[in-house]
């Protein structure tokens, strides 16, 4: 029998998932021990679990290097790549919002060429050119984000908000909603054809758990 691969992102949402699988009935031990270790094996259920940036766990399962992913919804909408996408988990609930000093709520719609700071620019372009229809010039960052219109490299962000904590001591807060995000499972589209069964099974079991 051949393994089943799992991509777990690596950080917060890989813990939740490791608690997930556990509970699914996987053995997950290997990946419990403190190690620098990037793939762990369950040989009992032949299900190997590999660990990798979260903004890489799209091109994993797109190019069929692991059949399954576990990821946030930001990191899939900006991936834009074909997936499966077979179950909200529904942890890691936080949304992705445009952001600025308050002073900029209910004006967003007058500056002209606005220039919006974010790490997501593919969600940033989406919304702004295809939902808006508003031009605008977006910048990309890597992290710190909401530092941007505090130093004038930006009037707003698009960023996650999750407690609203960073935006809050930082001055700023949410000026618009754009999505809600969460966790997904998703999987490979040929890996859903040759192991409908085993991944299936997975599924349904995973669909129970959440049900409690
Ligand atoms: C994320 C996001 C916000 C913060 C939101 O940052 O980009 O900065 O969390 O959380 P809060 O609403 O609970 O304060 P992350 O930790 O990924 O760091 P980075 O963007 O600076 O890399």
């Amino acid at each position: 029998m051949d393994y089943i691969t799992i991509a777990l992102a690596k950080g917060r949402l890989a813990d939740l998932t490791v608690d997930l699988l556990e509970q699914a009935g996987l053995n997950v031990s290997e990946m419990r021990e403190k190690s620098r270790k990037l793939i762990f094996t369950d040989e009992e259920n032949k299900f190997k679990f590999i660990l990798v940036k979260a903004s890489d766990v799209p091109t994993y399962v797109e190019y069929g290097a692991a059949d399954i992913g576990v990821v946030g919804r930001d990191t899939l909408l900006e991936a834009g790549k074909d997936l499966y996408e077979v179950i909200n988990l529904g942890f890691g609930a936080c949304r992705m919002a445009v952001a600025g000093p308050k002073e900029l709520a209910g004006h967003l719609d007058e500056i002209h060429n606005m220039r919006v700071a974010t790490k997501y620019t593919q969600i940033a372009k989406n919304y702004y050119h295809l939902v808006k229809k508003q031009s605008v010039e977006i910048i990309k960052l890597h992290g710190s984000v909401e530092l941007a219109p505090l130093v004038g490299l930006s009037e707003v962000i698009v960023d996650i908000v999750e407690s609203g904590k960073t935006l809050k001591e930082n001055g700023l807060e949410v000026l618009e909603e754009i999505c809600d995000l969460s966790a997904r499972f998703v999987v490979n589209r040929v890996s859903m054809k040759m192991e409908a069964q085993r991944i299936m099974s997975l599924v349904h079991t995973i669909q129970e758990l959440l049900k409690q």
